[in-house]
Parts: C-alpha cells; sequence; structure tokens
C-alpha cells in the first residue's frame, strides 16, 4: 500500500508540489518556507511512497520550547486526495507521535484553518482537541483552531 521512510534532499520538489495541490494560494507553504521547515535542526520528516514508488504523502513535525517544557507541533500534514480516506494520514501522525513519545514530549499541537472541516474532523478522530482559536492566523483573516494532544510517553 505504502511505505513511510525519511525525507531526502532530492524530495524537496515533489514535497512541494504535493502541499500546493493539498492547500490553497497562499495558505500552501512557499519554496522558502518549505525548505526552511525542512532544514530545521530538530524537526521530524517522514515521507510515503507508493508501491510504484510515487510520493502519496508527508508530514513536518518540529519543537518549540514551552517554559522549560518542549513540545511537539505538527507543521503540515499532507495527503494526495487519491490516497485520502485509507488510513494513511493517520500512520504518517502515529509515526511521528511515536518519535516524540521516544524523546519524552509528552504534548503536540498545531494549527489548522476553521474553514478545514475535513482536517478538523481527522485530527478530532485523532485525538486532538481544541484549546484555543488565532484570530487572523492564515492570510491575516482567516482564524486557526489551535488543538493539542498529551501523549502518553511511558508506553513508549
Ligand atoms: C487531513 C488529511 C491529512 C487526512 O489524511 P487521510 O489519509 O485522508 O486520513 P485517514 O484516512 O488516516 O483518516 C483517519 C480518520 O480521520 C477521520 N477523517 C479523515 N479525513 C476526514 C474528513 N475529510 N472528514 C472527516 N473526518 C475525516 C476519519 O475518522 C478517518 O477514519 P475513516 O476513514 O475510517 O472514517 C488529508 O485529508 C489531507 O491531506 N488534507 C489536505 C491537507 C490538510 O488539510 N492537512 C491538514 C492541515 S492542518
Amino acid at each position: 500500500m505504502w511505505t513511510l521512510r525519511a525525507v531526502e534532499r532530492t524530495d524537496f520538489e515533489s514535497l512541494y508540489q504535493l502541499d500546493q495541490q493539498c492547500f490553497p494560494e497562499g495558505i500552501a507553504y512557499s519554496r522558502t518556507d518549505l525548505l526552511a521547515f525542512l532544514s530545521a535542526p530538530h524537526s521530524i520528516e517522514l515521507l510515503a511512497e507508493s508501491t510504484s514508488g510515487a510520493m502519496v504523502g508527508f508530514i513536518i513535525a518540529e519543537l518549540r520550547r514551552k517554559g522549560e517544557a518542549r513540545v511537539g507541533h505538527i507543521v503540515t500534514i499532507d495527503v494526495a486526495a487519491s490516497m485520502r480516506r485509507k488510513g494513511l494520514g493517520r500512520a504518517l501522525i502515529f509515526a511521528v507521535e511515536r518519535r516524540l513519545r521516544e524523546m519524552r514530549i509528552d504534548r503536540v499541537r498545531l494549527e489548522v484553518s476553521v474553514d478545514n472541516d475535513g482536517a478538523q474532523g481527522f485530527y478530532a478522530e485523532e485525538g486532538y482537541e481544541r484549546i484555543g482559536r488565532i484570530a487572523g492566523y492564515y492570510l491575516d483573516r482567516i482564524d486557526a483552531f489551535v488543538m493539542e494532544k498529551k501523549l502518553e510517553t511511558s508506553a513508549v
């Protein structure tokens, strides 16, 4: 069905193209932003390849400081339209959560557009709860919900 593997430098353009397909103009990342996320020292990136070798999804997460604590942060999760509702998004986010738990990180957060019902449904299904709202987060005019999941680090 698919295999998850680490992201290589040569994957950059296909990640960029998939992100452009997954998000509206202005919300999809620019090449500069995407490269910055991928080059960040503590980023966690995974991609999914179909059996035919096509790149069909990826996830990028990073660590952010909250006072003394470190919190995981999902930067983006992108699944190709033809591969949705087959469990790939769940496999990607599960793999990242597992990495975070191994690093003893016990919380993961993300922002999602208030307009993106599909992604909100997905995150709710994966155990994320709304903890806040940021006005004008996207394009200075679309609000984002902040969602968080507590990770059970003793389950590693
Ligand atoms: C959100 C996204 C990553 C989900 O990926 P996916 O591979 O389709 O998700 P899964 O198949 O693993 O879904 C797992 C469960 O989440 C829920 N879910 C997934 N997509 C959903 C949707 N569009 N609406 C409601 N619930 C949804 C379902 O309960 C699903 O289980 P089910 O199919 O057995 O009912 C994918 O739709 C996507 O890439 N969207 C565009 C980019 C995006 O919005 N990313 C999030 C940015 S914040």
